[in-house]
């Protein structure tokens, strides 16, 4: 089938259902939802035998609903209505939450039901909801109403009408506002958790209107509200019964930042004991887990630092095996790119994380003490994708996407060794599509090429349990031993064509033009990127109906 995927965005949900649906062996193309307009011609250029709508933010036009099957990805169970639904499910500390397939009609979110799935509401912020347990759901959803499909065009089976709910309309920030008085750790958090990453729940920090992020429980009391102190780049504030750690917020008009960058008075209160938490080793059967937990998996100078720091530190430990664990969310998604904005100079800042990037890359590619493997539990983009193959083994969970490229970012060149890391796993022809396509990879796809050795585990605690299971097996194997003289052969056989120092300076050379250049696309790129300017057409690279010489088909929509 021609399947148009209409959305408000090419996010995780979007990308995840555009690598299943190309598995399919489906023909997609994809249209930002821009205007009634646009979406028009998007559907009359592409004529797809279905629109599938996984993340939009306004009703499709009559127009096109009419006359196309138009179906809409709502993260909400049957009979929930409306644009916050996840925000609400979490604030209103729901148990289970569910994803419905809907057609869409006059009615916002009252159409037909075509498939619904179910998942347990874990207690996390909602985009850590909504890249794992909606996405998933989602998956499963859309296969059911795919299948479905055949018997519906034959008259054999008709989607039931959801029960009757009213719409529930946009959360106000009223609604999210945290009372500091009255509220527990448990209310804060919910709050938090329910607008995180956007919008971020309204709030004062210093005097100034801010919206919060990035909440976790810490051990302190005080009086209610109060800001006891600072803990990493975040600041401790005291609820009714305790404490929370708050690690970034936004300004009004500013971008989402650490608190610390974002209000300079931070630095005047007092140093708490304790650290951000986003770095922790644990050790089993032989086997060093090293876990990275950055925000939005975004990687600034300091956090390589730190976490090089702790690399070392691992592989100085009596262990056989280091698995590069990354964090719940996001393996990496490489440069701290809201920082580099942030910074006095984003051209200087962008060289100085780069560097540091390549650093942490490169102990790992010449670590010979210990076998290496990147376990990635969540998404993986740009020099992210290229820090895990820097293992020697690397697996991932089946339902993550990859973006292993960096031209989406103005043209980036990219570093973090990619030019020695990628065509010795899937070959140099491949290496330059990856780079020239710059569309998503699913996991399986992955494996099939080479990118990964293995994908697999359902659920991200199936993944872990796997993996804690893979890496004492590599640490017990009779075969250790040999695998380890192997990798120093090839590695020195690796060095002796070409050194490590001349990949990375044929790359830097390339970021050198990109930070400090004529051309300024990178920062155009990345200061788009970061202040989340709409978008005003969708990219050639995945709205193929409007590629050169595209011809509307004869046949379709059926
Ligand atoms: N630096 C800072 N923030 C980043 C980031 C980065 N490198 N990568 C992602 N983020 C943030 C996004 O701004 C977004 O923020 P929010 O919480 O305010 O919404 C959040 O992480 C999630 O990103 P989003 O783009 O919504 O996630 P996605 O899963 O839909 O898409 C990527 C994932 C990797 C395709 C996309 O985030 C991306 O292109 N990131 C930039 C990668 C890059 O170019 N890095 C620099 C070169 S190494």
């Amino acid at each position: 089938m021609r399947v148009l995927l209409l959305t408000h965005a090419f996010n995780s949900l979007t990308q995840r259902l555009y690598v299943e649906l190309a598995a399919l062996g489906h023909e997609l193309s994809v249209e930002f939802d821009i205007n009634d307009r646009v979406t028009e011609e998007a559907a009359a250029l592409f004529r797809p035998h279905l629109i599938l709508a996984p993340y939009l933010r306004r009703a499709i036009p009559e127009a096109v609903w009419r006359e196309y099957l138009c179906l809409v990805v709502h993260p909400g169970p049957p009979g929930d209505r409306g644009p916050s639904a996840l925000d609400r499910a979490i604030l209103d500390g729901e148990r289970a939450w569910g994803v419905t397939v809907l057609r869409a009609t006059a009615e916002m979110d009252a159409g037909p039901v075509w498939a619904a799935e179910t998942f347990a509401l874990r207690p996390a912020r909602k985009s850590s909801l909504y890249r794992d347990e909606v996405t998933e759901a989602a998956v499963r959803a859309v296969r059911t109403a795919l299948d479905r499909l055949p018997d519906y065009r034959a008259g054999r089976w008709r989607p039931a009408a959801p029960p009757p709910q009213p719409l529930r309309p946009l959360l106000r920030q009223a609604e999210r506002a945290i009372d500091w008085a009255r509220d527990d750790t448990a209310a804060v958090l919910r709050r938090i958790a329910s607008a995180d990453g956007a919008p971020g729940v309204a709030d004062r920090l210093f005097g100034q209107p801010c919206h919060l992020y990035h909440a976790r429980p810490f051990a302190a009391r005080g009086a209610p509200g109060e800001v006891l102190g600072r803990v990493g780049e975040g600041i401790v504030r005291a609820t009714t019964d305790g404490a929370v750690w708050i690690g970034h917020a936004k300004r009004s008009g500013g971008i989402k930042l650490p608190v610390a960058l974002a209000f300079p008075e931070a630095a005047a209160l007092p140093a708490l004991a304790g650290d951000d938490a986003a770095i922790r080793y644990a050790e089993a059967d032989g086997v060093g887990y090293l876990h990275f937990d950055f925000y939005n998996g975004a990687m600034g100078t300091a956090a390589c630092e730190r976490l090089l720091a702790a690399y070392e530190a691992a592989r100085r430990r009596p262990t056989r095996v280091i698995v590069l664990m990354g964090g719940t969310d996001f393996f990496s998604n490489g440069l701290d790119l809201n920082r580099i904005e942030a910074a006095e100079s984003p051209a200087d800042a962008s060289w100085r994380n780069i560097e540091a990037m390549d650093d942490l890359c490169r102990a790992v590619i010449e670590t010979d003490g210990q076998l290496t493997v990147a376990a990635l539990q969540g998404n993986a983009g740009a020099g992210g994708a290229f820090l895990a193959l820097a293992a020697d083994r690397v697996w991932a969970r089946r339902g993550v996407v990859l973006n292993p490229h960096y031209k989406n970012m103005g043209n980036l060149y990219g570093s973090e060794y990619w030019t020695y890391l990628l065509p010795r796993r899937v070959g140099a022809d491949r290496a330059l599509d990856l780079m020239r396509r710059r569309l998503p990879l699913g996991a399986e796809e992955a494996r099939r090429i080479g990118f990964l050795d293995d994908c697999f585990g359902e659920t991200r605690d199936a993944f872990l349990a796997a993996v804690t299971e893979r890496a004492a097996a590599l640490s017990n194997d009779a075969e250790h031993g040999r695998r380890m003289s192997d990798k120093r052969r090839r590695r020195a056989a690796d060095e002796a064509e070409k050194p490590l120092a001349a990949y990375r300076a044929e790359e830097l050379a390339g970021m050198q033009r990109n930070f400090y250049g004529f051309d300024a696309s990178y920062h155009v790129a990345r200061h788009h990127f970061v202040h989340k300017t709409p978008h005003s057409w969708t990219p050639r690279h995945l709205a193929r109906h409007r590629e050169i010489g595209w011809r509307p088909p004869e046949e379709g929509p059926a």
